[in-house]
């Protein structure tokens, strides 16, 4: 079986590595270059981290290396491809553009999946003429160490497909849970709410950053606290998925706080810019946020 990977950012590389590591013959593709060489490095880099831990030996990684191969054309790269994984940007428009061109070049067999945070799956299949072979298969960050495959039927998703999907992903050592779709599916739809609530908290003044998050990490068991994880996912990220839900439930309830607002248009995006609720400036400090998904 033959996996076509599109996107090689952080959840590509990911989703290339783990299905390369089980033995599947992965096509990476990505419109930039340095993108595609940065993610194999990526995969590279963790693979020995894998090594070291005694997970797998130095033979695993060769192999698991040489079942990746890199493309800049997504027409190359999906021919005569089992299965696409859509890990590109999360752009409407380019989404659909894309799943036309794979609509076009792949066999009419080929499943179509999009590992989307928040778009419709039922919009992206509408572009195509196989919408019961387009699905959701969201997987989460960091890939090879979460275990969580989000499975997303669309509207005319089908029962055929989304066994394909499911079954797959348990031999990927994953746990695939079946949802449908409606905007954030389940785990945006209750994380997301969640992480504004405590900007909301933040902006009323309530606690800070470090009394909120130390709450919800000793009082709730989480791994680490929901502003600190707003950081880690993206300011930008966690309010676009938030103004999806708002507009697409036309609820109240799910409006992004002003806070988290203001903190966009002032470029506070968290880890990637190097500043949100908390200070990266200081690379130890940006460490010590990912070390805890290593
Ligand atoms: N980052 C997360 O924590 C996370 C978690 C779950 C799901 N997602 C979803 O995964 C998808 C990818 O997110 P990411 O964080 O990896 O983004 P990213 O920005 O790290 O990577 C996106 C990649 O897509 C490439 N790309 C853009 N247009 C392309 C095209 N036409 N053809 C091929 N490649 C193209 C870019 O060059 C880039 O390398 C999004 O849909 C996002 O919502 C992200």
């Amino acid at each position: 079986m033959v996996i076509a990977v599109i996107g090689a950012g952080t959840m590509g590389n990911g989703i290339a590595h783990v299905f390369a590591q089980h033995s599947y013959k992965v096509n990476l593709v990505d419109i930039s270059e340095d993108a595609l060489k940065n993610g194999v490095a990526t995969i590279t880099k963790n693979l020995d981290r894998m090594i070291v831990k005694g997970k797998i030996s130095e033979s695993d990684k060769q192999a698991t290396l040489e079942n990746i191969a890199k493309y800049t054309s997504i027409e190359k790269g999906v021919r005569n491809v089992d299965l696409v994984v859509e890990a590109a940007t999360e752009n409407l428009t380019l989404k659909l553009k894309i799943f036309k061109e794979l609509d076009t070049f792949c066999d009419t067999n080929t499943i179509l999946a999009s590992n989307t945070s928040s778009i419709s799956i039922t919009q992206i299949a509408a572009v195509t003429n196989r919408a019961d072979k387009v699905i959701g298969m969201h997987f989460m960050n960091p890939v090879p160490i979460m275990q969580l495959v989000e499975i997303i039927r669309g509207y005319n998703t089908s029962d055929n497909t989304t066994k394909t999907i499911m079954q797959l992903s348990k031999k990927l050592g994953k746990t695939p849970t079946e949802v449908n779709d409606y905007p954030g599916f389940v785990a945006n739809r209750i994380l997301m709410p969640m992480i504004n609530e405590a900007i909301e908290t933040l902006y009323n003044g309530v606690a800070g950053v470090l009394e909120i998050d130390t709450v919800m990490k000793l009082g709730m068991a989480h791994p680490m606290g929901p502003l600190q994880l707003a950081d880690f996912i993206g300011i930008d990220v966690c309010l676009s998925i938030l103004n999806v839900m708002y507009d697409g439930f036309k609820n109240p309830k799910y409006a992004p706080c002003p806070l988290l607002v203001n903190m966009v248009r002032a470029n506070k995006l968290g880890v990637k810019s190097g500043e949100g609720f908390y200070d990266y400036s200081n690379s130890k400090k940006a460490e010590t946020v990912s070390s805890q998904f290593n």
